[in-house]
């Protein structure tokens, strides 16, 4: 028997039709009928073959990064809170997991718990490889639009950094309430936030030119933005910009490279991450053609239309972050 029987077992109880695992990995959808949907599955597909062949320590420091992040985004005070919070939660799903290393960290704070992390990518294939070893962890490659799960089976869903990527990010949130557990479980979701003005329409009129673009010249473009983001940082630049409320733009004191970032071209550069990383994240950025941005209004109609009240609500420039229950 595999070290993942009983935990197929499990899997196989909340599923909604039988799924046939090879090992820890399933598929139960491969290839999107939207253009766009399959043009975000190639993008990802691209992006984590080619992440995950940098160092081991470079890929480290993302993850870290990540978690901490990820701890602040969701209202846990510290790694042992979460991890306290998942104890009581029997099957947790990881929705657009990429190569999995949340899926992994989430595992090993609750060893008594089933994670399942899906993506539409081929990430989700390849994650499953790197953590053979977890079992407690397995991986599903399908739209988490449309799961195999049944309604109220999963105690906590986890859709960090994924909801605007989906075809049609409504009709996702829904299906993701759908699943969720009513009143004890809990869904975390992340939203891209609307942004001035200048780069709103920028990044518009970039998404859909990259559309037409070769992975080469994506990697290429991606490169040149990472230059202008250090180049620009390097340059350590100070000043005082007023408020112009028309466009958007926040007055303040901005670092240069900041004002450029947030208010008009994102050339995302983090010295301590590292050109890979960054030059990913720009990737990540301008390939994908689904990315949409929400304000917090929208955050709240859609929780509320979808019956869910939250438990933890925030927003900070790049995003709106919150954990939601149904109620
Ligand atoms: C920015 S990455 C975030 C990955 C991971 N959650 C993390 O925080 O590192 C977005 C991921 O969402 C996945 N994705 C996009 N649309 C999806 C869909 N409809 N169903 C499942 N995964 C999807 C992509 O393949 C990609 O791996």
């Amino acid at each position: 028997m595999s070290i993942f029987q009983t935990k197929i077992d499990t899997v196989n109880e909340i599923l909604s039709y039988p799924v046939v695992f090879n090992a820890n990995f399933a598929s139960v959808g491969e290839g999107s009928e939207h253009q766009n949907q399959q043009q975000t599955n190639n993008v990802f597909t691209e992006k984590w073959s080619k992440y995950d062949d940098n160092e081991e320590q470079a890929k480290e420091n993302l993850y870290a990064f990540q978690r901490d992040w990820y701890l602040k985004l969701y209202g846990f005070e510290s790694e042992e809170e979460f991890a306290q919070f998942l104890q009581d939660k029997p099957v947790i799903l990881d929705a657009g997991c990429g190569l999995g290393y949340k899926a992994a960290w989430f595992a090993k704070l609750a060893p008594n718990s089933l994670v399942i992390g899906m993506d539409f990518s081929d990430a989700a294939k390849q994650a499953a490889e790197i953590y053979k070893d977890v079992p407690n962890l397995l991986f599903m490659r399908g739209d988490i639009a449309s799961t195999p799960f049944q309604a109220g089976s999963i105690a906590y869903v986890s859709c960090d950094q994924v909801i605007m990527h989906t075809e049609n990010p409504d009709k996702t949130f829904s299906e993701l309430c759908r699943i969720c557990e009513p009143e004890v479980g809990q869904f975390a979701c992340y939203f891209y936030a609307k942004k001035a003005l200048p780069r709103e329409l920028v990044d518009d009129y970039f998404r859909t030119a990259c559309k037409d673009l070769s992975s080469e010249q994506l990697w290429g473009l991606s490169e040149q933005l990472t230059t202008l983001g250090k180049t620009l940082s390097e340059l350590d630049v100070k000043f005082d910009c007023p408020d112009i409320p028309v466009l958007g733009i926040k007055g303040g004191e901005y670092d240069i490279q900041r004002f450029l970032y947030w208010n008009f071209l994102k050339c995302f550069w983090n010295k301590e991450l590292g050109q890979e990383t960054s030059v990913a994240t720009n990737f990540d950025w301008y390939s994908p053609s689904n990315a949409r941005r929400f304000n917090i209004q929208e955050v709240n109609v859609l929780a509320k239309d979808n019956h869910m009240i939250m438990a933890f609500i925030q927003s900070e420039e790049a995003c709106h972050s919150g954990r939601f229950v149904r109620q």
